[in-house]
């Protein structure tokens, strides 16, 4: 029952009652193959999982979180506030790669972060400490690369933001602890997942409109045929005797009904535009392979959550 220690696009906090509710009543390891935030994996904290993100600074995160947590919080002691003036002795005082003007202390840390999509060397706790910084400080907290693959988003306005989160750190490294973090495609699922397991895909969403486009967490972006491959993926899963768990957009129902899941719909506001007046009112579908009759009382046993 740990919050995700990050702030993450399509978390989903909102929906764990309906998605412990599809859970089988015995599995054995738990997979969560697009992890992002982490919202059911944190919260469930099963005994023996796997977990991975296609976003390699993200799973790198991770592991820095799970194996050093003490390091990784030293490091964030030493940041400055964002709207300080940049540090003198690193790089980026002045501009950016791209020859932008360094206005504040939040751009020059932005810059560092921005190494490893430009083959600089870095150094993996420095980058988790910097991903973990600019989520707490920057625009919405979100996580956005542009074609580059570079960390894009401006500074944020906050009036005390907190990056240290010493106890959300030491929360999450516990939960991690023995738990394989993989940064590939969610593909290598089939591979790792073993009949009587559970396997819970929460993949960018399918847009439900094209001026309702939100699948930018990553420069390679999770496009149609993405999603295609996907169906096939929790398909072969489920002719093996995997449990399967997916949520997606309201447009993928029919696609999941025809394939023979059970599909059920959510209304949820996802907070993404920042515009609170113009948020986007989602329904998302929940599609199980998991029957009626096989379902748990895990609904139940999370009653401890009130
Ligand atoms: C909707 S988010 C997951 C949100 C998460 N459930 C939460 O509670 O915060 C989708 C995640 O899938 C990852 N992703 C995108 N394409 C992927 C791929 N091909 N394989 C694995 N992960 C991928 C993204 O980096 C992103 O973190």
């Amino acid at each position: 029952m740990v919050d995700p220690v990050l702030k993450w696009a399509g978390g989903k906090r909102q929906l764990l009652d309906e998605l412990y509710a599809r859970f089988p009543a015995e599995f054995d390891t738990y997979h969560e193959p697009m992890l992002g935030g982490g919202a059911l994996f944190f919260d469930l904290e099963p005994e023996a999982a796997v977990v991975n993100d296609t976003n390699p600074r993200l799973a790198g995160f991770y592991r820095q979180v799970r194996d050093r947590p003490a390091d990784l919080l030293t490091v964030l002691e030493g940041f400055a506030d964002p709207g300080s003036d940049p540090d003198p002795d690193r790089p980026f005082t002045d501009t950016d790669r791209r020859d932008r003007a360094v206005t504040n202390y939040y751009y020059q840390q932005r810059a560092l972060f921005n190494r490893r999509p430009n083959d600089e060397a870095f150094d993996e706790l420095e980058e988790a400490a910097l991903l973990l910084y600019l989520n707490r400080t920057c625009y919405n907290g979100l996580y956005r690369e542009n074609q580059r693959g570079e960390f894009n988003v401006p500074v944020g306005r906050y009036a005390n933001p907190d990056w240290v989160r010493s106890e959300a750190v030491r929360a999450t490294s516990e939960v991690l602890a023995g738990t394989p973090v993989l940064e590939r495609d969610v593909a290598y699922v089939r591979e790792r997942a073993n009949p009587g397991d559970l396997v819970y895909f929460d993949p960018p969403y399918e847009p439900m409109s094209p001026t309702a486009n939100f699948t930018e967490y990553s420069a390679a972006g999770f496009g149609r045929e993405d999603q295609q491959r996907l169906l096939e993926l929790a398909q072969e899963l489920d002719d093996r005797g995997v449990s399967v768990i997916l949520s997606n957009s309201g447009v993928t129902f029919e696609m999941y009904e025809d394939a023979g899941f059970y599909v059920g719909t959510e209304g949820a506001t996802r907070a993404i535009n920042s515009d609170a007046d113009s948020r986007d009112e989602v329904d998302e579908v929940i599609a199980t392979n998991v029957a009626p009759a096989d379902r748990g009382e895990r609904g139940q046993l999370r009653l401890d959550r009130y």
